[in-house]
């Protein structure tokens, strides 16, 4: 088993701050990115945490994201935009595409903003939770680098692409589900890798798109739910890229393939105000009622209770919160040391043993 040392979140928060600014990042970019990742850990998505951070270390570094990106604004229409994000850190033209959707949502009740090249921007709950807590129905979709085959197929075509909505509920925090639509992460695989474990057969296929439980032959993940999860796949790649006229399935920028230039990226945030539909109140009433009702669902055999989507990232969370994260000791190691990255990321066949 791995060693892990156990951080408060604050000192968490600063010592990723601290590297991203070693790497090259501006100060408030800095603060912003470092937030996600810490969010994404306290909540349990470690593969969306401080386990990032060297990779996106050594892609600011080489010069992958614009650190002082021109982005643009242009509003298309009364509820829609398109924010222009010249390749910048994700997280931080994430935050300043919302900011606008914000506005426009509260003038016209529906917000529908396009953002077109960034870098990767983590997980989306982290936006859903931000949006939903002021009350809103938020959507996010975006692209992410091909891993995945399409259904019947054996050779990667689209990303994990993944889809989250959020949506406020009464004297609770809000739903928020979220996920890519491939079975598993790949960060699964290299798990299972490093620990000389076999697959599951429903997760991955081998060289010639037949199901592997050998972690050592996956050269693409399978989609969730056979031709549904492929479907949706698409859908998000299409609303996510072809839409905002950026590369689409297989021509989506590899992760590792070259970390020096931008990787033209593309999310979607839909802002809904439920006040343009019903009494907001009576909305959040309701899903609190949901709520109350899934809790009150009888157990299947094997499980505790039934949870809501999101509902165990958040207890985690506030566990985190309280008694802090815990994180592997080499992780903890690199935070603390002057190294910027290891370097292993530029050119790497992600599937490459
Ligand atoms: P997951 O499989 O852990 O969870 C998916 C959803 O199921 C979540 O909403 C979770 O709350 C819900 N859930 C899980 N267990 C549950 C239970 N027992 N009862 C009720 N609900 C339950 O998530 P996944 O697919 O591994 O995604 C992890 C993260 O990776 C997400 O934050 C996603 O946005 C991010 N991601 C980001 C990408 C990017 O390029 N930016 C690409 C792919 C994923």
């Amino acid at each position: 088993m791995e060693e892990t040392i156990k951080l408060k979140t604050p000192e968490l928060f600063v010592l990723i701050e601290r590297k991203f600014k070693q790497a090259g990042l501006p100060d408030e970019q800095a603060k912003e990115a470092a937030n996600q990742l810490v969010f994404a850990d306290a909540c349990g998505i470690h593969s969306h945490g401080v386990v990032r951070l060297d990779y996106y270390a050594e892609q600011i570094a080489k010069g992958g994201i614009t650190l002082h990106p021109e982005t643009k604004f242009e509003q298309t229409g009364p509820s829609t935009a398109i924010f222009h994000g010249d390749n910048g850190m994700g997280q931080f033209i994430c935050r300043q595409a919302l900011e606008h959707g914000f506005k426009m949502v509260a003038e016209s009740g529906l917000a529908l903003v396009g953002v077109s090249k960034m870098s990767h921007s983590g997980a989306l709950g982290y936006y859903l939770k931000k949006a939903a807590e002021k009350g809103y129905i938020a959507l996010s979709m975006c692209q992410s680098d091909p891993m995945v085959v399409p259904f019947g197929g054996s050779e990667i075509y689209f990303g994990t692409n993944p889809i989250g909505i959020g949506a406020p509920c009464a004297d609770r925090p809000p739903v928020v589900f979220d996920m890519a639509t491939s079975v598993q992460a790949w960060g699964k695989i290299l798990d299972a890798r490093s620990k000389k474990q076999k697959i599951p057969t429903t997760w991955a296929v081998d060289k010639d798109g037949k199901p592997t439980d050998d972690p050592m032959k996956v050269q693409g993940l399978l989609p969730i739910a056979g031709p549904k999860g492929y479907g949706l796949m698409m859908m998000v790649d299409i609303l996510a890229g072809v839409l905002l006229g950026l590369p689409f399935g297989k021509h989506v920028s590899s992760m590792y393939d070259d970390l020096t230039t931008g990787r033209n990226l593309g999310q979607i945030f839909l802002l809904i105000d439920p006040k343009r539909f019903t009494d907001p109140h009576e909305f959040k009433i309701k899903i609190k009622q949901m709520v109350d009702e899934l809790h009150e669902n009888k157990p299947a055999d094997g499980f505790d209770q039934v949870y809501y989507p999101g509902e165990l990232s958040q207890i985690k969370y506030e566990t985190s919160i309280e008694g802090g994260i815990e994180i592997p000791t080499s992780i903890y190691e690199y935070l603390q040391s002057e190294t910027v990255h290891f370097n292993q990321y530029n050119g790497k066949d992600a599937f490459a043993e």
